[in-house]
């Protein structure tokens, strides 16, 4: 089969990493793709929100089937667009990708399927949003209701900051996103996520994992796009899966069908953990992104299967089967990210470190330059291993990200310190 994977961010190099070890791939595209996705992929550079484009791309290369990595193109139609001119896509539609592009719209889903979540207000103006802070008390979570690149959300700890939060939403800092704002009640416990596949009915678990949001070491500093993960997380036991399953996941999934917006693609659901019951804090319709990156290195070839299943609406009698070992992933950003950063440092001693199924340098934001690999993003690389243990996995990761020359970048030394305290 002819593939086109869509988006250039380390999740999507996993993503093509495990689609080039099917033998089913007789040919990968990767749009835009990145510097390391070149060395195993043909890369293209079309507007991937462009569903004119993306299906000018399928046609001209023959592509039997599409992957849709990040979620602006599916919050833009664009997996309609291919189901429409007939493409077999791996993704949800623009009405099934509400669930991440609207909290409000995920609240209402969760409210039907008697899914359990935080409790809620829905609000269109400040004074009224304010007068439900006043009542509820601190701590309080304040978010933006629509898609604002993971930035979108305030946990407030006083009255008075969820009240400037509330202004700043309303007063137009997100753009479009803010114009609603979603306030929640605050969740305590231990945050972990859930990943599912979907073809429309049937839901199959495919993995857990653990994201690093804060900057720094010990979860301190600003909030991210994630500094590393690991796979499994051992809070998602059986057991709490199982309760994610029955009373979030599924519930939910069943509520989409019955509304006429089937959903078809990966399902990643945010939880908040606390003695034993899962809540949920969020859905993504896409890969987390370095979740992916540890998924993807646990999965290997058998993804492409289950992503391909899905898209067909097999899923029903898929397996999987999971390697009992654990993996994790180091990112490494530029100096000054989740801030303002430089492009273009050259990164040296990428060349002499080990790839194979073990080991594996996915590339978030880089590019080509005079021969050299060059940054070209805030997060940059993902440095991720397996191992038997996820003691020897953060081991073999930080000895490749200790082999990594680049002054201009920086990384957490602590990522997996849940699990391993
Ligand atoms: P979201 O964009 O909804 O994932 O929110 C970003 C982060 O904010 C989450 O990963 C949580 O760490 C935190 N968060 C969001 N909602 C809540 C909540 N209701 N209670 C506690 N923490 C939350
Ligand atoms: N790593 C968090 C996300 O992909 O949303």
């Amino acid at each position: 089969m002819n593939i086109l994977i869509l988006g250039g961010g380390g999740r999507e190099h996993s993503l093509a990493w495990a689609v080039m070890q099917n033998p089913k791939c007789d040919k990968l595209i990767v749009a835009p793709g990145n510097a390391g996705i070149a060395a195993i992929a043909e890369c293209a550079s079309i507007d991937i929100e462009s569903g004119e484009d993306v299906i000018d791309m399928v046609e001209r290369n023959s592509i039997d089937f599409v992957i849709v990595g990040p979620e602006a193109p599916l919050a833009a139609g664009v997996a309609d667009r291919l189901r429409d001119a007939g493409v077999l896509v791996f993704g949800p539609s623009r009405a099934a990708a509400a669930l991440e592009a609207s909290k409000a719209f995920t609240k209402e889903i969760c409210d039907a399927a008697g899914a359990p979540t935080a409790a809620y207000g829905h609000f269109t103006d400040a004074a009224a949003a304010k007068d439900y802070v006043r009542a509820q008390g601190a701590p309080i979570v304040v978010k933006a209701d629509g898609l604002a690149a993971g930035k979108g959300v305030i946990i407030a700890e006083t009255v008075a900051e969820a009240e400037a939060a509330i202004d700043d939403m309303f007063g137009g800092s997100f753009g479009d996103a803010g114009a609603e704002v979603v306030i929640e009640e605050f969740m305590d416990g231990e945050e972990a996520s859930f990943f599912v596949l979907c073809d429309g009915t049937d839901v199959l678990p495919i993995g857990t994992a653990q994201d690093h949001k804060r900057v720094g070491d010990g979860d301190t500093g600003p909030n991210t796009g994630g500094m590393g993960a690991y796979s499994p997380a051992p809070v998602l036991t059986d057991a709490v899966a199982q309760r994610a399953l029955d009373e979030i996941v599924k519930p939910c999934v069943a509520e989409m069908a019955r509304r006429g917006s089937p959903y078809q693609g990966v399902l990643y659901a945010g939880l908040m953990i606390k003695d034993g019951a899962p809540r949920l804090v969020e859905y993504n319709v896409r890969f987390g992104d370095p979740e992916c990156q540890v998924l993807m290195m646990r999965l290997g070839a058998q993804a492409f299967d289950l992503m391909h299943a899905a898209a067909e609406g097999r899923l029903s009698g898929m397996t999987v089967n999971w390697a009992e070992d654990h993996a994790l992933t180091v990112v490494m950003a530029a100096n000054g990210y989740p801030g303002s950063y430089e492009k273009g440092s050259v990164i040296g001693g990428l060349d002499a470190l080990p790839e194979d199924s073990r080991n594996m340098v996915f590339h978030a934001g880089t590019s080509q330059r005079d021969g050299k690999t060059v940054a070209s993003g805030g997060r940059v690389l993902n440095v991720t291993a397996r191992g038997d243990t996820l003691a020897e996995a953060q081991q073999r990761a930080y000895a490749m990200v200790d082999a990594i020359d680049w002054p201009d970048g920086f990384f957490r030394r602590d990522i997996g310190w849940r699990a391993l305290d």
